[in-house]
């Protein structure tokens, strides 16, 4: 999927879940400019400050706000859009993450949900000052938690 393919129109509303520095809301506020918004939720208050920094330099309508994915601080049925990347591998309870990411879309709104395998990780290339420290895990990578986690949020399969 190419990047910001959820946002199709000027004037649609996104919200960048766990946001970080706030790089793809930036993305996003473009994609949905000029009439449109952009908000990244990021409950880490440095990271906040760096991409609100960020933002300014570079001239970006996006905004940001504190908040915690498994309790969206926004009403029902709000939003066009919501991009959520790498974060849902970090919560303890996903499948509430994508309830509320549900609860926020409205009827027909998109989103993409972006995680990491760890089974296919690769460290390449391999950067000589990292390649000597770097230890494969003894343990066995947890497999991927974004479809398991829409499915137990009563997402449908598709095959
Ligand atoms: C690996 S970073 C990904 C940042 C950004 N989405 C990206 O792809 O560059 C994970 C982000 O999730 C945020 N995060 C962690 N727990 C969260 C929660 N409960 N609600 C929302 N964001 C959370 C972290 O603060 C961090 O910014």
């Amino acid at each position: 999927m190419g990047a910001r393919a959820p946002c199709r129109a000027p004037g649609e509303q996104a919200l960048d879940i766990g946001s970080g520095t706030g790089s793809e809301t930036q993305a996003l506020a473009a994609a949905v400019a000029p009439t449109g918004a952009a908000t990244g939720l990021e409950p880490h208050p440095g990271l906040r400050a760096v991409a609100e920094q960020r933002a300014a330099e570079a001239g970006s309508p996006a905004r940001f706000l504190d908040g915690d994915a498994l309790a969206l601080p926004l009403p029902d049925a709000g939003l066009d859009v919501v991009w959520c990347e790498r974060v849902l591998q970090h919560l303890a309870d996903p499948a509430r993450a994508v309830a509320e990411i549900a609860r926020v879309l409205r009827p027909g709104g998109r989103v993409a949900l972006l995680d990491t395998d760890w089974a296919t990780f690769v460290l390449h290339p391999a950067a000589p000052e990292i390649r000597p420290r770097w230890r494969p895990s003894p343990r066995p990578p947890p497999p991927p938690r974004t479809p398991d986690a829409a499915w137990r949020a009563g997402w449908p399969k598709r095959a």
